[in-house]
């Protein structure tokens, strides 16, 4: 039944390994079993399926800890696939502890393992075969039950956890978001799920998740009776959050005018090539990307004062959301933006206190006579 794989001495170390191996996102489980009595669970993510005929599950666990000893003498083991919200649990049952189970709902199985009552699926194993590889045990089951529930993962990545999305779920979205910046759903508009659903053939699921997002968005906002209404869109709500951008850098500029140290004033430069290489003539290449470019010019700047309550007013101003109502709802654009804004990074690397607060002065003017073009050419609202 014990079979040693031979692992290559001349293979890379147990460092790079990790970081390269962290790579590969995966599903978490917490694999538990019940041993004369006692309840044993630890968290794990070297598990998957192996077989569909026969139905044959693995988990690969580390030699030296209690778990896997347990499962060794029950010669049982379930798999209980955990949830979005069980980061916690996740954390709980990967460190050793004499009760990890304490307040935790769980029921026994059909083989008497442990298991978790809201897991997002549960997976019974006995064990058929053990196969020793380096430290861990490969335990090979036979599943004996296997039973899945409505919700939706978590996931790990690189040393974190995080949660799944599906790329049709993304798509919705960017589609949605694009019939509200188009006017395809004008401000008042209530966006019918059903048939915007249907539109797309796509489940409820996924409209309901891009109004979730729209509504983070600023672009539609839930109204109790009439269900998602876009939002309305004027000039005022976009002079508001540009003056308040510019009271902000103004104060930060005058602050640190001629004191900014060189590698500050490198990140500035940088972001500010990085956001005018997507501005190309009068045209944005990638309005998301110039939008994310721009974003963080200015968080860059605001960031010179290296006081972090401004950093979270600057963060509260939805900077975003404001462009992307505005300026993304047509690609033409102008290159005096990159123009004055070039004039704050100069007038920086100057230390030239003028120019940079003229330029700064100038580009929130012409954001704001931009907004007023655009609601012109789309009567008034967005
Ligand atoms: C996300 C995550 C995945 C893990 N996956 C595994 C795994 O697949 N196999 C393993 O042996 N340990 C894994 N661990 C580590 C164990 O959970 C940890 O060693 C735990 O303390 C073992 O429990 P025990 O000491 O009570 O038996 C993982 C830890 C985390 C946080």
């Amino acid at each position: 039944m014990n079979e040693t794989l031979d692992l290559d001495p001349h293979g890379i170390d147990a460092r790079t390994f990790r970081h390269v191996v962290g790579h590969l996102t995966s599903g978490v489980t917490v694999v538990t079993t019940d041993c004369e009595g006692e309840r044993f669970g630890m968290t794990a993510s070297s598990v998957t399926s192996l077989s569909a005929d026969p139905p044959l599950m693995l988990a690969c666990l580390n030699n030296s800890v209690p778990t896997a000893d347990a499962v060794s003498r029950s010669g049982r083991y379930a798999v209980n696939v955990l949830g979005q919200g069980h980061g916690d649990l996740a954390h709980t049952f990967a460190m050793p502890s004499p009760d990890k189970f304490a307040g935790v709902a769980v029921t026994r199985g059909s083989t008497g393992s442990p298991l978790i009552s809201d897991a997002l699926a549960h997976i019974e194993c006995e064990v058929a075969e053990r196969v020793v590889g380096g430290t861990h045990t490969i335990f090979i089951g036979r599943v004996v039950s296997a039973t899945a529930y409505d919700g939706e993962p978590l996931t790990y990545f690189r040393g974190g956890f995080g949660r799944f999305e599906f790329a049709r779920d993304d798509a919705v979205y960017t589609h949605a978001r694009e019939r509200i910046l188009d006017r395809v759903h004008r401000a008042g508009d209530v966006v019918d799920v059903d048939q915007l659903a249907e539109q797309l053939e796509v489940d409820q699921t996924a409209v309901f998740y891009a109004l979730t997002r729209l509504t983070g968005d600023g672009l539609v906002r839930r109204d109790p009776e009439r269900g998602y209404v876009v939002t309305a869109f004027d000039a005022s709500a976009s002079d508001a959050t540009f003056e308040a951008r510019l009271a902000i850098e103004i104060g930060v500029l005058e602050q640190v005018i001629g004191r900014v140290p060189p590698e500050d004033l490198a990140a500035v430069r940088r972001d500010f090539d990085a956001m005018s290489a997507l501005l190309v003539g009068e045209r944005f290449v990638d309005f998301d990307a110039y939008l994310d470019a721009n974003y963080a010019f200015h968080e860059r700047l605001v960031g010179l004062a290296h006081n972090p309550v401004l950093d979270a007013t600057f963060g509260t101003l939805s900077i975003k959301q404001v462009m992307t109502r505005s300026f993304g709802s047509t690609p033409v654009t102008s290159q005096r933006f990159i123009e004055a804004q070039r004039g704050i990074t100069e007038g920086l690397e100057g230390a030239d206190r003028e120019r940079a607060l003229s330029a700064a002065r100038e580009y929130t003017d012409l954001a704001k006579e931009r907004v007023r073009e655009i609601l012109q050419q789309t009567g008034g609202q967005l």
